[in-house]
């Protein structure tokens, strides 16, 4: 994020630390007070008030330097949930070692497998494996469990309330093993899924087995951790209660990526996009998309198109702006989805009319080009989409390292002292 003279609530929450709420809060007691910016009319700070912040200068310092810390020894990790390894990945170039990963479909345990032969891949349904055997010996358990609702009614929840979702097995997997920091992966919506009651649910369930959770719970925005995708990622960070020492969440780049920077040479890629194959639109939507141009999406249409091509959407209000949306070269792709050509979600190349291919998309998602997906192109798109992209899995594994380096330094510091004639070979 560059210095600016307004910002919006949630950019202000980020460079201080705190919760929207938190700043509403404040707003009413008179200890920030928003106001209106001129143009847009939204409630904005000034960043004279921000100023006044220690957050804000420690923000804007520590940006730009990059998350980079190297580990001070092998620190482990057992991956659920490993899809296509994005997050693996990101993580092995952060210097994490990867103990075992588990998945349920084929496809994407293939594409595990044809990378890192030396990996192991536990393919199965989770609900059928018991991972004891890892206990004392992975240091962080990750996993970008599938979203899934489960009772809550404002008491305190505790494990068995939330048999039979997929959260309760990665809690489950992190009762089984015990690392020292857990951290869940999910899509924003968490953050409001059922008024708020799941994510108090699952917050409430890793405290039953011994867990406290970082709060806030912060949504990163891919863009900000050198990934050329307007995508974000809710993530849960939980430290093992005997740990007394803090989590920091990775400080984001002032840096944004593009399109451009996504398929051609330049900054984040040594060479062009490889060639590859991909999907393609059927001739009504060409048809359409043909009219619209590079940044623009339906409303870029002539009205009778608009009202064809939307038909009830067209009616029911909303800026709908991923449908027949074609991405521009000088701005960062809006989120990928599992499949390129769906309708609310259309990303058209800018100078073609066509979807993304394969290795476009992997570029997107900044896969490096020679990580093979396998199973048929529709396979490739839907591992490609799932996954956490490779640069924000990255930071976000320089910042387990720094935790996990803390943490063995406070344990060397609290091992008796060998005296000189005690030591041993
Ligand atoms: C959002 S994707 C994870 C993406 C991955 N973290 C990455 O960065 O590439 C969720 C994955 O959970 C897997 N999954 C869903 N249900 C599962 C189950 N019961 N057992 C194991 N894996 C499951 C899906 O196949 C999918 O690949």
């Amino acid at each position: 994020m560059v210095i600016k003279d307004y910002y919006s609530v949630s950019e202000a929450a980020e460079i201080l630390g705190k919760n929207p709420e938190t700043l509403r809060r404040w707003d009413n007691d008179g200890k920030l007070e928003a106001v209106r910016e001129p143009i847009s009319n939204y409630r904005v700070y000034k960043k004279e008030q921000l100023e006044m912040f220690p957050e804000f200068k420690s923000y804007f310092n520590k940006i730009d330097k990059g998350n980079f810390e190297a580990p001070l020894k092998n620190y482990h990790v057992l991956e659920l949930f490993a899809g296509a390894g994005g997050l693996a990945i990101g993580l092995e170039q952060a210097g994490i070692n990867c103990t075992a990963l588990n998945e349920i479909d084929k496809w994407a345990c293939k594409t595990l497998r044809t990378n890192r032969p030396q990996w192991h891949v536990i393919e199965n349904d989770i609900k059928e494996v018991n991972f004891s055997k890892y206990k004392g010996h992975v240091d962080v358990v990750t996993g970008g469990f599938p979203c899934q609702a489960f009772s809550y009614a404002g008491k305190k929840l505790g494990l068995e309330d939330a048999r039979g979702t997929l959260f309760y097995e990665f809690a489950r997997v992190v009762q089984e093993t015990m690392p020292q920091i857990c951290i869940g992966e999910n899509v924003r919506g968490l953050l409001n899924h059922d008024g708020g009651k799941t994510l108090k649910g699952m917050i409430s369930i890793l405290d039953e087995i011994g867990y406290n959770v970082v709060s806030p719970v912060r949504v990163l925005k891919a863009i900000n951790y050198n990934v050329p995708q307007k995508r974000e990622r809710l993530i849960l960070v939980a430290v093992r209660k005997d740990i007394h020492i803090e989590y920091q969440y990775p400080k984001p780049f002032s840096e944004i990526y593009t399109l451009k920077d996504a398929l051609k040479k330049g900054a984040l890629f040594p060479t062009n996009v490889p060639k590859s194959g991909g999907a393609k639109y059927p001739n009504h939507k060409k048809a359409v998309l043909d009219l619209v141009p590079p940044k623009g999406y339906w409303r870029d249409l002539p009205i009778d198109i608009q009202k064809e091509y939307m038909q009830k959407s067209f009616y029911l209000g909303g800026g709908k702006t991923g449908m027949a949306r074609r991405i521009g070269w000088d701005e960062p792709c809006l989120t990928l989805t599992c499949s390129p050509a769906q309708k609310q979600t259309e990303r058209c190349h800018p100078d073609e009319t066509r979807p993304f291919t394969v290795r476009e998309y992997a570029r997107i998602q900044t896969f490096p080009d020679d990580w093979i997906f396998e199973g048929s192109i529709s396979q490739q798109y839907k591992q490609i989409g799932n996954a956490v992209p490779v640069n924000l899995a990255k930071e976000i594994g320089f910042s387990i390292v720094s935790f996990l380096n803390k943490c063995y330094v406070a344990e060397l510091e609290t091992q008796p002292k060998l005296k000189d004639n005690e030591l041993v070979n």
